[in-house]
């Protein structure tokens, strides 16, 4: 392998810039040419690339987003699409790709690879921490942090007020984000996807605060969860228990910018590092992921289809801590 490529796919996550970073530097190392390919697989298809040097990856590990930009590709998910792509990798002479996103991008990399005989190592990026074969995914700290920030403000005026509030963060079909947000954040109760919770046991947890006089209240709503968002549910519970002001707030896209974690920095230069190792030593249609602190590489197709879900342990603590 001589000439790589890097990319970011999918929604973007604080730290994907340090993953950047960690493959040009790594790569440089080892006398590789390497070059960043703008907006995914949008940018494949279009072929636009650029050399990415050392130095081009300076002063970006603490910037959120993704400097390479990034895009959610229709086109992609056409042979036509794929097939120009790989004529745009050819015409570049690249011979391993680093593919940094989530789902939708492990996917197109298991089809790509799949079709043509080019070598893919991805890294995962996404806020929502949704892939089997790592423990953490660059961004979930940052955006767990972000809303957990954003929870201790929204306390201190439903404290004021004694209003109850539901609080809806991010995670797609995923609760990671909500669980981890309650814990840190000490919400009465959380509503995740993964939790066989109905509206009236959530509801009697209410009641149960508001018996022994818990005057505020907060509720972490998954997005991704059974009964509908922040403000379906809201609704809902109104109509079962009245007895507090009650109000709504998404946090949404806040959850996905802002400068990265060091957990998430650390995170990110060890995957991007271990990426383009993985690649030089052989390895193919992996994502390089850490589980139980070491870095292992997991199929895509495992990665994408095996449902990682939160510990039963930590629901049941989330719980039990929140009574
Ligand atoms: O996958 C990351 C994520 O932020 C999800 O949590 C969310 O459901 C989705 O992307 C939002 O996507 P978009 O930015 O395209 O609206």
């Amino acid at each position: 392998i001589k000439r790589i490529a890097v990319f970011t796919s999918g929604g973007d996550a604080p730290g994907m810039n340090a993953a950047v970073r960690a493959v040009v530097r790594t790569g440089a190392y080892n006398n590789l040419h390497v070059f960043g390919i703008k907006r995914g697989y949008e940018g494949m298809i279009d072929c636009d690339l650029v050399r990415l040097e050392v130095g081009d990856v300076g002063n970006i590990m603490h910037r959120g987003g993704t400097f390479l930009k990034t895009a959610r590709s229709q086109r992609f998910m056409t042979p036509e699409g794929r097939r120009t792509a790989y004529e745009a990798l050819k015409a570049y002479d690249i011979d391993g790709l680093i593919a940094i996103g989530g789902n939708g991008t492990f996917t197109g990399a298991m089809v790509f690879s799949q079709e043509y005989d080019i070598p893919i190592v991805g890294v995962p990026g996404t806020i929502d921490n949704d892939l089997y074969g790592s423990d953490f995914t660059i961004g979930f700290d940052t955006a767990v942090n972000t809303a957990i920030e954003a929870v201790d403000k929204i306390r201190d005026t439903a404290d004021s007020h004694n209003r109850l509030f539901f609080v809806e963060v991010m995670g797609r079909n995923s609760g990671f984000i909500a669980l981890n947000t309650a814990i840190g954040s000490g919400a009465a109760s959380v509503m995740i996807p993964e939790k066989d919770a109905t509206l009236e046991d959530l509801v009697d947890v209410l009641k149960m605060g508001a018996r022994r006089k818990k005057l505020f209240s907060v509720v972490i709503v998954a997005e991704g969860n059974h009964f509908g968002g922040a403000s379906e549910i809201a609704k809902q519970v109104k109509e079962l228990f009245d007895f507090y002001d009650t109000k709504v707030t998404i946090i949404g896209h806040l959850q996905r910018g802002g400068s990265p974690t060091a957990l998430d920095r650390v995170l990110a230069s060890r995957l991007g590092f271990s990426a383009v190792e993985g690649l030089l030593e052989g390895q193919a249609g992996v994502m390089a992921g850490l589980v139980n602190s070491k870095i292992k590489f997991t199929p895509f197709e495992e990665a994408i289809s095996k449902n990682r879900k939160p510990d039963n342990q930590l629901i049941r603590m989330a719980e039990i801590l929140a009574i």
